[in-house]
């Protein structure tokens, strides 16, 4: 249900306006995005991302990459120049369709649509690196622990693994109420959220520490984790793990 939900509020996202969807600047809302524009904040990110890389891991294979979350293919495109394959991948159909109108490195670019909680489409060890930023954030923490063990599952060893995670709830109001939930609310919640399809993006959290034992547990090696910028007020960290 969780995940049905998250890939039906994208689909209509990016029907709707999919450029404005992946980077939300007001000032560029209803189709306002330049394509050039757009595509130039990915090659700013990817660059600053990769020269970070380079300083971590500098013998880091440059063979395949994923990028989770791939949406119109903004970061995909820049990693191209940067390894020899590149996988986008995406929950939302009409993403992935807008993603191949702007490939602009034919084979070498490929995009996938994976409508699942899971990976289980890529072999174990199919990727040198596995990148995922501005995505997680947008899943419920349910699936996106489930994402961060296929992560670790599809990288090779000796590959790496970098994506950007929020560490705080947004929004923990009820937890502080004098009447926490009921069961009974909860139910009624549940099912009023499943009937109405709310097109705003949410936002999820995964503690920290949870991250860190999960990944660890999955067979990573933590090698650097570092505030990373991207979700507004809410903290938000990078996470850099390799396997061995
Ligand atoms: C804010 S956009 C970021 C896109 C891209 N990472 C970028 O920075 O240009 C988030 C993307 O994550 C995708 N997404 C959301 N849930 C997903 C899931 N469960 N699996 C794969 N992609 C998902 C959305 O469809 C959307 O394209």
């Amino acid at each position: 249900m969780r995940l049905w939900h998250t890939k039906t509020v994208w689909e209509k996202l990016a029907r709707e306006d999919a450029m404005w969807a992946v980077l939300t600047d007001p000032a560029k809302d209803r189709n306002r995005w330049q394509v050039d524009e757009f595509f130039a904040t990915g090659r700013a990110t990817v660059d600053a991302d990769m020269a970070y890389l380079s300083t971590q891991l500098p013998t880091l294979a440059k063979r395949d990459a994923l990028d989770f979350g791939c949406g119109v293919g903004r970061l995909s495109q820049a990693l191209a120049p940067h390894f020899d394959r590149v996988t986008g991948l995406d929950v939302a159909a009409a993403m992935i369709e807008q993603a191949n109108q702007h490939n602009r490195h034919g084979e070498r670019v490929t995009y996938v649509h994976n409508p699942a909680g899971h990976l289980r489409q890529f072999a174990d060890h199919s990727f040198d690196f596995v990148y995922s930023v501005i995505t997680l954030q947008h899943i419920p923490a349910s699936l996106q622990r489930g994402y961060l063990r296929e992560f670790l599952r599809v990288c090779r060893p000796g590959g790496a693994v970098f994506f950007q995670l929020v560490t705080t709830e947004p929004d923990k109001r009820w937890r502080f109420s004098w009447y926490p939930p009921t069961m009974w609310m909860r139910i009624r919640r549940y099912f009023r959220r499943a009937a109405t399809i709310d097109p705003t993006m949410t936002m999820n959290a995964v503690p920290r520490a949870e991250a860190s034992n999960l990944l660890e547990q999955a067979g990573g090696r933590i090698v650097d984790i570092q505030p990373y910028g991207a979700a507004g007020e809410l903290e938000s960290w990078s996470y850099l793990v390799t396997k061995d």
